[in-house]
């Protein structure tokens, strides 16, 4: 690391060579003089283990674990971030049950060590911004048929065992931080949410205060297409590619807040643009699409058979998931440009512009 630079304006992204910091890492470059991406290159991700083409040239990259002390000591030594955006994380939902120390070691400690590093060092970022996740709300508020609103809980594993899909009598309310008390269902959730909370209270106490945007499902051009464990579109796509009929878990009928890599990206610089204040932000398109729906317009586009309903599931995942965007719309310079259609259409063009069909990964 070169040394500097009390003058710069300076920004740290952790695991910023993923997916979102890829999106995200033009726009960084264009605002701060200097822009250190933190990442450890995870196998899962990172087929090879190089610097991403993706990145943008004006980041430089340090290869290292969030977990690990001495990566923060190597590189705060000589750098002090005015901004922080924390990205790296255990993403998995489904893996996060069997491999839930992991999860709990990246997604947690990771946010721990990253502040104890800031604390040795005497660093305190004037901004900071979390990408949590729709995952810490679990199933949310739903109303019942008389207008009373209760909060389900998960699904146990008998009642998704004898296709209790919904809680019946029952809809959805969309997530809305205001209003939705969080209740993870995972141990991804729970991970989020509690790195959410270590982060604002080491922050508030030092008097900066964190913008979280609870992300929905995010997809786009980037995405890995060898991770089994994360993006349910490009696992579509591969399947609707090879000609198979895309596997419907449940009935088919769960619904998601697909929302596209870009305008996550540019919600992310906007909560960095917005004055120092603690917030959480719902960060999808306010538009409920069901997993029916989404495998439908894939196989449309690649003319292979119709999806088919398995009746499988997943512990852990929840039924609908989709958010109220009114008040991040209100309170950052944001609003979602890309519809679901347009965005899988973008995401289908660059795959089978990049897609390797002989070992089925970019
Ligand atoms: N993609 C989504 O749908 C989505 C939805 C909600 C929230 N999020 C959140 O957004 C963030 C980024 O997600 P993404 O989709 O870009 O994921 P990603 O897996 O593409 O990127 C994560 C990056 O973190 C790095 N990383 C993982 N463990 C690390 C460690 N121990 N030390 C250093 N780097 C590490 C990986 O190498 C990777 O480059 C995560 O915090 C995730 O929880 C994503």
């Amino acid at each position: 690391m070169s040394s500097n630079s009390s003058f710069q304006s300076t920004c740290l992204v952790t695991g910023g060579a993923g997916f979102i910091g890829c999106a995200l890492s033009s726009g960084l470059a264009n605002r701060y003089e200097r822009v250190v991406v933190v990442d450890n290159l995870h196998p899962q991700i990172h087929k090879v283990r190089e610097r991403p083409p993706a990145l943008d040239v004006r980041c430089e990259l340090v290869v290292g674990d969030v977990t690990d002390a001495s990566t923060w000591d190597a590189v705060l030594r000589d750098f002090s971030p005015q901004a922080v955006v924390h990205l790296a994380a255990e993403t998995g939902t489904g893996q996060s049950l069997t491999e839930s120390t992991r999860h709990a070691m990246v997604n947690v400690v990771g946010t721990s060590q990253m502040l104890d590093g800031l604390t040795r060092h005497q660093s305190v970022p004037q901004k900071f911004v979390l990408s949590s996740s729709r995952a810490v709300y679990g199933e949310g508020v739903w109303r019942r048929g008389n207008g009373e609103l209760f909060h389900p809980g998960q699904r146990t594993q008998q009642q998704l065992a004898a296709a209790q899909w919904d809680f019946a009598g029952a809809t959805p309310l969309p997530f809305r931080g205001a209003l939705t008390p969080p209740a993870p269902t995972s141990v991804y959730g729970a991970t989020k949410l509690a790195q959410e909370h270590v982060l604002n209270s080491w922050a508030l106490a030092r008097v900066s205060s964190p913008r979280i945007l609870r992300l929905q499902n995010v997809y786009g051009p980037g995405q890995s297409l060898s991770n089994p464990y994360t993006g349910i579109v490009s696992l579509f796509v591969r399947l609707a590619k090879a000609g198979k009929a895309i596997p419907l878990y449940e009935d088919g009928e769960m619904s998601r807040d697909f929302v596209f890599i870009d305008d996550v990206a540019a919600a992310l610089l906007a909560a960095l643009d917005a004055p120092t204040g603690g917030f959480v932000h719902d960060v999808g398109t306010g538009v409920a699409a069901s997993i029916r729906q989404v495998a439908e317009l894939i196989a449309e586009r690649y003319g292979s058979p119709a999806p088919v309903v398995t009746g499988q599931f997943r512990n852990g995942d929840v039924r609908h998931a989709a958010c109220d965007i009114q008040d991040t719309v209100k309170s950052l310079a944001w609003r979602p440009q890309v519809d679901l259609r347009t965005g899988l259409n973008l995401l289908c063009d660059w795959i089978d512009e990049h897609l390797n069909p002989a070992v089925g990964t970019v």
